[in-house]
């Protein structure tokens, strides 16, 4: 079940004694293949400078050229493999990540069993040299993954998996650096593909239970304390937002707590994810068409359970609460009904207008439960609106929040990381549009600013005071077009890099 990556090392042997497949070099469309390999130092010869050297091409973002190395070069590997870069002035930590993808899928075309990578593009619009390794190695990472657990063999084989072995051609003084960067790189994107192995995991296989299970076996290893409340515990603590949601299934719903502290008298960093299972709408049933999409409505807690998992391997210095609230959103005789009207933990009442808004009943007692730890900071992940998705498509997740200053720090970090979020208002006009006449709030709020509605929701569950930020990953948590190389098809596993960015930079 673990989620095998493939091996990436550094190397300071001069590349033309390195006996493997191939030698991968990335250029821009502005110069010529040796210009760049300059800066790799002593690591390449006048040698493979000069084979590169006729090789030349355009550069363009995204071209690739594969030759044989030329009898008589000195150089040992079998094959040189060179990547466009596209305009020097354009080149950023994505397009690094992107590449990294892109020499993965070299590796698939042309079989590729080693590269040896010469990434010598530091120096460049503020990119410095660890970033280059960083970003590259988190494009091959996160490129390479694949959900094959319920592949027979023979497909397997037909897809043709390649495992190839990858370096990347490093000066000995940075060796150990380098190695550190790699580590840390690796673990975050252990806990991205282990997000997007949970995500792309059926409603058959992975109930509010099974969850539980894979999250105690998953957390058995690492310092991090897990704890679970069953249906009977969450009756005692009125977290009947949670029960609620649950009652329709067979599977009866959890909320699972998790603890790292590692950061001594550090403040607590409160991350909650909505985990539905699956999400049939309940008694407000969704159409049939796409519906098997909404296996992925786990993907808030998946974040979580990802970011958890990294940090506890990087050993991060934080103190860390991992919230999760799972359920399984169906119809039947034991559903809740439209109109139904439900105390959450915090004692507002909610009038269930629509069965299909279950992620805002979750999170609600899920909030109310991460303020308990007295947290400096709140931070939410769902899968929570359609809404956001015709707002924001699928290159930036939704964020809401009371703190502008707060919101300013995650959007940031999310340029630098890949995970990119956007801002949308709750101003207080909104709030007026959950107002209920039976209840204090309903859990719609039409008509128009649906996903700033659902926002205004869970507002109602932090305290005021209580800095906290709901980011809206409907759009990004699933991408079936695989618009981009480094996100393969499926779960995207989004959200673990913005939060292990965040923590780190804000929390370590
Ligand atoms: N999980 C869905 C939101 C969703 C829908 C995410 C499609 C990604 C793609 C959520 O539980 C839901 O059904 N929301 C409703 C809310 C509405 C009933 C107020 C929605 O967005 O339609
Ligand atoms: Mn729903
Ligand atoms: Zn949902």
């Amino acid at each position: 079940m673990k989620n095998q990556m493939l091996n990436i090392n550094v190397t300071s042997s001069l590349v033309d004694k390195w006996r493997g497949d191939v030698i991968a070099v990335a250029v821009y469309d502005d110069q010529q293949p040796q210009k760049s390999l300059e800066e790799c130092g002593e690591v390449v010869s006048e040698e493979v400078k000069r084979v590169l050297k006729d090789r030349w091409i355009n550069g363009k973002d995204g071209e690739t050229l594969l030759i044989p190395t030329p009898a008589k070069s000195g150089i040992l590997a079998k094959r040189v493999l060179i990547v466009g870069m596209g305009a020097r002035k354009k080149v950023n930590l994505e397009g690094l990540r992107v590449l990294g993808a892109q020499l993965v899928a070299a590796c698939e075309k042309h079989n590729i069993t080693s590269m040896n990578c010469l990434m010598a593009l530091d120096k460049h619009n503020g990119i410095k040299r660890n970033q280059v390794l960083e970003s590259v190695a988190e494009g091959i990472w996160l490129g390479s993954y694949r959900f094959e657990q319920f592949q027979s063999k023979k497909s397997k084989e037909e897809s043709k998996p390649v495992n190839p072995k990858v370096y990347f051609a490093t000066r000995k003084e940075h060796t150990d650096r380098s190695k550190k960067s790699l580590e840390a790189v690796a673990a975050i994107c252990r806990g991205v593909n282990l997000a997007r192995d949970l995500g792309n995991s059926p409603g058959n296989i992975l109930n509010p239970e099974t969850l539980v299970d894979r999250v105690k076996v998953l957390m058995e290893e690492l310092p991090v304390k897990v704890t679970v409340l069953n249906e009977k515990a969450l009756a005692k603590k009125g977290m009947n937002g949670i029960l609620a949601v649950g009652q329709g299934s067979g599977t009866p719903p959890r909320l699972i707590t998790m603890e790292y502290n590692n950061g001594g008298d550090k403040p607590v960093l409160a991350v909650v994810g909505k985990a539905i299972t699956f999400d049939s709408g309940g008694i407000s049933i969704k159409p049939s068409v796409k519906m098997e999409e909404m296996k992925f409505d786990m993907c808030g807690g998946a974040a979580v359970l990802g970011f958890m998992q990294a940090i506890a391997q990087m050993k991060l210095e934080v103190n860390v609460v991992g919230i999760v609230p799972t359920a399984e959103n169906l119809p039947s005789g034991s559903a809740q009904r439209p109109g139904d009207i439900i105390k959450t933990a915090k004692g507002v009442f909610v009038e269930v207008v629509n069965t299909d808004a279950e992620g805002r009943l979750i999170l609600a007692d899920a909030l109310h439960h991460a303020e308990s730890f007295d947290p400096e900071v709140i931070i939410d992940l769902a899968t929570l609106t359609g809404a956001c998705v015709v707002a924001l498509g699928a290159h930036a997740s939704g964020i809401m929040g009371n703190n502008s200053k707060l919101l300013k720090k995650i959007r940031k970090v999310g340029d630098g990381c890949g995970d990119r979020v956007w801002p949308l208002p709750l101003f207080d006009a909104y709030q007026k549009q959950i107002k209920s006449t039976v209840a204090d709030i309903k859990n719609v709020g039409g008509p128009g600013g649906g996903t700033i509605t659902a926002g205004c929701f869970l507002s109602r569950f932090v305290e005021e005071d209580r800095d906290w930020v709901h980011i809206d990953i409907a759009g990004t948590a699933w991408d079936m077009a695989s618009s981009k190389p480094n996100f393969p098809k499926g779960a995207t596993g989004v959200g673990v890099r913005l939060l292990c960015s965040y923590a780190e930079k804000y929390f370590a």
